[in-house]
């Protein structure tokens, strides 16, 4: 069902409550998400971003029911992404001729995505279209978090159409972030930001410090995901600015796999002797077999530093750990120093592996990791305590 954002601007979106899993199997959704549209009424009529695909027939009938789409002036597609452009296909076979405003790149994306020739209109930064009363300003935000990917700014009611950015999976039917659970709201934008947008930190500072310069008023952000920040709009680009700055927290995270809880005990003596060196810090534990991936990169986000622990088996460390590893890499992580640890029976060179594919991630590996025979008997786990202690005083 359509919501009056502003006399002007109507989420026409669509909230997905049954999504559990996102880009394939990538992002865990346990709180749904959705897939945020907007329609303005100025002298033109535009529609900001569309729906995920299997929505587009329900997106563009519901559409219907608000507006006659040869109303519609100008589509903007900020970002060329599925859940975005899905339903252009359906929209565009009824107003076919209807320009599609994007980035050089969103062009070539949706052509590659939909292989259609539509009526497209390439704009860049600092580029505007007149809608009557109000203008929307175009911003470029190329990998934020696709080459293509462009905020639109509407003036007189003052609100950034951010698409991916500042955005949350997060079904709810309330609209706005004054209206619901702040810690849920700050959990999921936090989990969002770590798996999606750390790679991309370096840009999100550059961006957001290049839109701050424009001095632009803003009175609601709204992203093309979950809620819209209309109280206190600026607190999330705040936070942003906090996470994409190597973000830590006094925390230190263990991961772990394992076959006969060897290796748990390891990590459970080492997490002792961690608290035992300094009671300041939070130790999380963390299996890696049994835990959200997501969440495990959430947490280690938020820390400081690491500890992964896997037994050898075959040659190798068991293949959870090696799932979460290749993700962390790929999320280029800074400032984080890491170590590896593991049971062994005999060839045991799970921790020297563990520890190169932590150094491939880019943690400062602290020392060769620590190693226990067999099961850990009571001498050995006061080893491992040992071992967390010199590990935090090495930090
Ligand atoms: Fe990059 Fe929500 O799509």
């Amino acid at each position: 069902m359509a919501k009056k954002l502003t006399d002007k601007v109507t989420w026409v979106g669509k909230v997905d409550w049954e999504l559990k899993k996102f880009h394939g199997e990538e992002y865990s959704t346990q709180k749904g998400s959705s897939y945020n549209s907007y329609l303005i009424r100025d002298k033109k009529t535009v529609l900001i971003d569309t729906v995920w695909q299997p929505f587009d027939k329900e997106f563009v009938s519901r559409l219907k029911q608000e507006i006659d789409l040869k109303e519609i002036d100008y589509i903007i597609a900020n970002h060329g992404e599925i859940d975005h452009s899905g339903a252009l296909t359906e929209l565009l076979r009824e107003i076919p001729n209807t320009p599609v405003y994007c980035t050089v790149k969103g062009a070539q994306i949706l052509k590659g995505h939909y292989h259609e020739d539509w009526n497209f209109v390439t704009v860049k930064t600092g580029d505007t279209l007149d809608i009557g009363e109000n203008k929307l300003i175009f911003i470029e935000a190329p990998m934020l978090h696709w080459p293509d990917s462009m905020f639109t700014y509407m003036t007189g009611e003052n609100i950034l159409f951010s698409n991916d950015a500042f955005g949350q999976h997060f079904a709810t039917e309330s609209l706005y972030n004054d209206k619901i659970d702040n810690g849920e709201l700050y959990a999921e934008a936090l989990k969002y930001y770590a798996n999606i947008l750390t790679p991309f930190s370096a840009l999100v500072i550059k961006k957001i410090q290049e839109i701050l310069k424009f001095n632009l008023p803003v009175d609601l952000i709204c992203p093309s995901h979950g809620i819209i920040w209309k109280d206190n709009p600026l607190q999330i680009v705040e936070q942003y600015m906090k996470w994409a700055d190597a973000y830590q927290e006094n925390q230190i995270t263990i991961i772990y796999d394992t076959m006969w809880n060897a290796t748990r005990k390891m990590a459970e003596a080492i997490a002792a002797g961690i608290r035992e060196a300094d009671k300041s810090i939070t130790v999380k534990i963390f299996n890696s077999s049994k835990e959200d991936k997501n969440d495990v990169i959430t947490e280690i986000f938020c820390s400081k530093a690491i500890l992964i622990g896997s037994p050898t088996v075959n040659n190798g460390y068991l293949h959870s750990l090696g799932g979460l590893l290749e993700m962390v890499k790929g999320l280029k992580f800074k400032k984080k120093s890491a170590a590896a640890f593991g049971s062994y029976g005999w060839s045991g060179e799970a921790v020297k592996q563990l520890n190169e594919e932590l150094n491939k991630c880019g943690f400062q590996v602290i020392d060769e990791g620590h190693r226990a025979l067999w099961v850990p008997d009571e001498e050995e786990l006061t080893q491992c305590r040992e071992y967390g202690k010199k590990f935090v005083e090495s930090l």
